[in-house]
């Protein structure tokens, strides 16, 4: 059977208490769209209020470390979040491989902590601009997908895959559909030439300057089984209007 579409809110450094009045309306509003699967990642002061605001929407972190506990001064680890009240917790966001020097080998440890603390994952791979332009934009997020993606057993199940690439992060650039579908075409080669045949359940998400009047189409493409979205997410408005473009 195939999976609902899964459109997820990143909110990244965004976000106090009244975020929270979002996050209900995005709620609300998804009760009336039981064919879109619906998430949001706040920043991980608002997951546990967020929690409590919400009933049918998933919750998730937006990163984790790779322990359990321990002498790690501001990070938070995934049991933390999953005590928090998360579902899931993206990993390997450009933002962490590029400011925090996160390698596919740390994205990978990550991810396989998260699931040993019953969280699902949202892996993040994408080529930025000068690698595109190289014509080496296939050869580099097959090589951050066969590094980055968790060995956990049935790690398939609570495993997304997140396309985004670095240069149409909230640039309001997106690139043509026709390479949209060709990098989703070879995530999910790679997958099953990683998986088997279990690789073809993973789902593959789209992110990049996703809005409400280019959603319809990025989601019509061949293997884009949903949306990651930033700046769209803020506001719950903006949000649902992609939401619905998946219902
Ligand atoms: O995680 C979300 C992505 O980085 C996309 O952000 O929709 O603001 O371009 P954006």
């Amino acid at each position: 059977m195939a999976s609902l579409p899964y459109i997820v809110g990143n909110w990244k450094m965004n976000g106090t208490r009244a975020m929270l009045n979002e996050a209900r309306a995005i709620d609300r509003a998804a009760a009336r769209l039981p064919k879109v699967q619906v998430a949001v990642a706040p920043p991980a002061t608002l997951i546990y209020r967020t929690r409590d605001s919400v009933e049918l929407i998933g919750v998730g972190g937006q990163d984790c470390h790779v322990k359990e506990s321990g002498a790690f001064t501001g990070d938070i680890s995934a049991p933390m979040l999953k005590d928090a009240g998360a579902d899931f917790v993206i990993v390997g966001h450009s933002e962490r491989r590029t400011l925090h020097a996160e390698t596919s080998e740390i994205v990978k440890a990550k991810a396989e902590a998260a699931h040993s603390a019953g969280l699902a994952v949202i892996v993040c791979v994408g080529e930025t601009e000068a690698e595109r332009d190289a014509g080496s934009a296939e050869a580099v997020v097959g090589a951050q997908v066969e590094g980055s993606v968790p060995g956990t057993d049935g790690a398939v199940d609570r495993l997304t895959v997140a396309y985004e690439p670095v240069w149409a992060i909230g640039t309001g650039r997106v690139p043509s559909i026709d390479d949209v579908a060709a990098m989703h075409k070879a995530i999910r080669v790679k997958l099953v030439a990683i998986y088997g045949d279990a690789g073809a359940q993973v789902r593959i998400l789209y992110g990049g300057s996703v809005k409400a009047d280019n959603a319809a189409e990025l989601l019509a493409v061949p293997e884009v089984g949903g949306a990651l979205v930033g700046g769209a997410s803020l506001a719950a408005e903006s949000f649902l209007a992609i939401v619905g473009a998946a219902a």
